[in-house]
């Protein structure tokens, strides 16, 4: 498939900026994945780095090629953090998410120096918003939640049970239309009591590596 190409192609371009001696975000998804795998492969040639997972998913793919592993709260600054995203803007807003790692994925970005997002050509929109963004809520404020960002929505549902994270939270998947400015909802968001974190990174990608046909483009801030 076309999308895998381009994701294969973004995630070689991103991880040539991987030197020894980093300590490396790896994020969460299929394209932060064709990441790992890359990485994966020089650390089996000799390369020295330390990585930070985003999931258990990406640790366990990462344990696989004996990448050395530091966890969120251990690592300090993190080097280059290398994770995809759903959907992409010119200026660098993202919406995240969809593989329900959100909150790790923002707090390893945001302890990062540089924070590198890959994506097919599929990911980039002139604005936010036809993916759902998810948001990340304490299952007892979950109804509260749904009430105060009155748009539709759903709580995430995965084998007819809501899907838990990795810290024990709900994901209301919320439709705020075409988002027209995404700084704005960052903040509101934020302010909603039972919101442990949202799918809106606003601020926090350096730069992103898109694969387009048999090349990739790259945008920065
Ligand atoms: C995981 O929680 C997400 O933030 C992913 O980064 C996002 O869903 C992109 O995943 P794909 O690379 O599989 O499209």
């Amino acid at each position: 498939m076309q999308s895998d190409l381009e994701k294969e192609n973004a995630a070689q371009a991103a991880v040539e900026l991987v030197v020894p001696g980093m300590i490396i975000g790896l994020g969460t998804g299929s394209t932060a994945a064709c990441a790992v795998h890359a990485i994966g492969r020089r650390v089996k040639e000799g390369l020295c780095v330390q990585a930070v997972p985003t999931s258990a998913q990406t640790a366990a793919l990462a344990e696989q090629y004996g990448i050395p592993l530091l966890s969120i709260g251990a690592a300090g600054t993190i080097d280059l953090t290398i994770d995809g995203a759903d959907e992409f803007t010119e200026s660098l807003h993202l919406v995240k998410g969809g593989g329900g790692a959100l909150l790790k994925e923002k707090i390893v970005a945001v302890k990062s120096r540089r924070v590198v997002i890959i994506t097919d050509a599929s990911k980039r929109v002139a604005a936010l918003g036809k993916f759902w963004v998810p948001v990340e809520v304490v299952p007892d404020a979950a109804a509260y939640v749904m009430r105060q960002l009155a748009v539709p929505g759903a709580l995430r549902q995965k084998d007819g049970q809501p899907f838990v994270t990795e810290q024990g939270n709900h994901i209301i998947d919320a439709d705020f239309g075409l988002i027209q400015d995404a700084p704005e909802l960052d903040r509101w968001l934020n302010n909603i009591v039972g919101v442990v974190e949202h799918g809106l990174f606003v601020g926090i990608a350096s730069s992103v590596i898109m694969g387009e046909g048999s090349g990739v483009r790259i945008f920065e801030s």
